[in-house]
């Protein structure tokens, strides 16, 4: 299936950019790099069963992805999750649906690749060789991946504290990774620097818009999963803010096609972040449409190290617009809410994604979530790139050769 792109646009200026050239700058005030797609061609030439019809992967969203080549796509079968409903939790929790959307099965353990791998697919085609970016670990191994698929240099500054998981994947996978040493919040100044320097293409968060359009596919494929119908709230663990935007710019390129059965459904968005890093939290309680630069970061390795993220305006107009809410929970809690999550359901999340659960049992308590609700939790990575984070695992030994005890 052919792409639907019709123009990119920047959210705040209103400026046209060029669909077949490399895009690679910021808009002014906070605005996004927006793709946009013929949306009447579209509804004429393409229907729900086509899109059924396609991939298991994200690729089935094709018609509505940049790429002007999907079958050359750089792929590694990413996308295209499991939406797990959570019987055991909905019944802990007295809700009446609770869904658990298991990124944590994208080839690289995070939903990082589905930016990855339409950003390196649109990258090739369009001839760029190498890229930069800063990265607290995940996107970083990710990138690396699906950079040595595509045969594009990938030159990663990753966070001091990475986890040995990320780090590996960058490493093995032939990026050329820095450890940044010293304060996080530097880092996306050094890669413009190095970018403008060796003429590399930065694709730090929402600096291009490709990005943004792989990420989406998680909205897309909530609706598509749930038979076309949208959820009442949408828990993210939010860092730069990309997977939120994406998920909600989705639901409204469904809605605008006619594909949603209820086309008036407004879902919600819940922004979950760490305590030790919430200047989303921060800016929408004190009713600011901007955040203020977090200083005193402290997080557990792994993703939601975002002090000053790229996306706050347009992640605050959202939780607004859609009378969302947004919570911060401490590293404990997130810990005992992978516990929770694993233990009850079977699926094993990485702690900076279980902030979703840490946050919907705070807004049980406080009663910013209704039970009634259909509730999606996005659990953006999997527990195994955080093995570290976990307490020892909980073991008895047992001499070879005896009896095991019964129950
Ligand atoms: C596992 C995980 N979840 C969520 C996020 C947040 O990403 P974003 O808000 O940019 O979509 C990150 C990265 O910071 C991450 O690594």
């Amino acid at each position: 299936m052919k792409s639907y792109l019709l123009h990119i646009t920047c959210s705040t200026s209103d400026e046209r950019l060029p669909i077949d050239q490399p895009v690679n700058n910021t808009c002014p005030d906070g605005g996004i790099i927006e793709c946009h797609y013929d949306i009447e061609r579209m509804k004429s030439d393409v229907t729900k069963d086509d899109i059924a019809a396609g991939p298991a992967s994200l690729w089935r969203y094709a018609p509505i992805l940049p790429a002007q080549d999907p079958d050359h796509a750089v792929t590694l079968g990413e996308g295209w999750t499991p939406m797990l409903r959570a019987p055991k939790l909905e019944k802990l929790l007295g809700c009446k649906e609770i869904w658990v959307k298991d990124e944590g099965r994208n080839p690289s353990g995070t939903f990082k690749d589905r930016g990855a791998t339409v950003a390196a697919t649109r990258f090739r085609e369009l001839g760029i060789k190498t890229v930069v970016h800063n990265s607290s670990g995940n996107a970083g191994g990710s990138w690396a991946m699906y950079c040595a698929r595509a045969g594009i240099d990938c030159v990663n500054l990753l966070a001091e504290d990475s986890l040995i998981s990320s780090l590996q994947q960058s490493s093995l996978a032939g990026a050329k990774t820095y450890m940044v040493q010293g304060h996080w919040k530097h880092a996306g100044a050094m890669v413009q620097r190095a970018a403008d320097e060796h003429g590399w293409f930065n694709c730090g968060t929402l600096k291009e818009p490709y990005r943004l359009e792989g990420k989406k596919t998680m909205g897309w494929e909530i609706a598509e999963q749930l038979g076309w119908e949208l959820p009442d709230a949408v828990f993210y663990p939010t860092g730069g803010g990309v997977g939120a935007i994406g998920i909600f710019k989705a639901f409204k390129e469904a809605q605008s096609l006619g594909w949603i059965n209820d086309g008036n459904h407004k879902p919600r968005l819940v922004v979950t972040q760490y305590e030790g890093c919430a200047p989303l939290v921060k800016a929408f309680r004190e009713g600011k449409d901007e955040t203020v630069t977090w200083e005193d970061m402290n997080v557990l390795p792994g993703g939601l190290k975002s002090p000053k993220p790229p996306g706050d305006k347009e992640v605050l107009r959202t939780l607004r617009e859609t009378e969302g809410a947004a919570i911060a929970v401490s590293s404990d809690e997130s810990i005992e809410a992978a516990k929770l999550l694993i233990r009850l359901e079977g699926v094993f999340p990485c702690p900076e994604s279980a902030t979703t659960l840490a946050g919907l049992l705070r807004a049980i308590e406080d009663g910013s979530v209704n039970k009634d609700e259909r509730i999606v939790l996005m659990i953006t990575g999997s527990g195994l790139k955080s093995i570290p984070n976990f307490p020892e695992p909980d073991l008895i030994p047992i001499e070879a050769g005896t009896d095991v005890p019964g129950n």
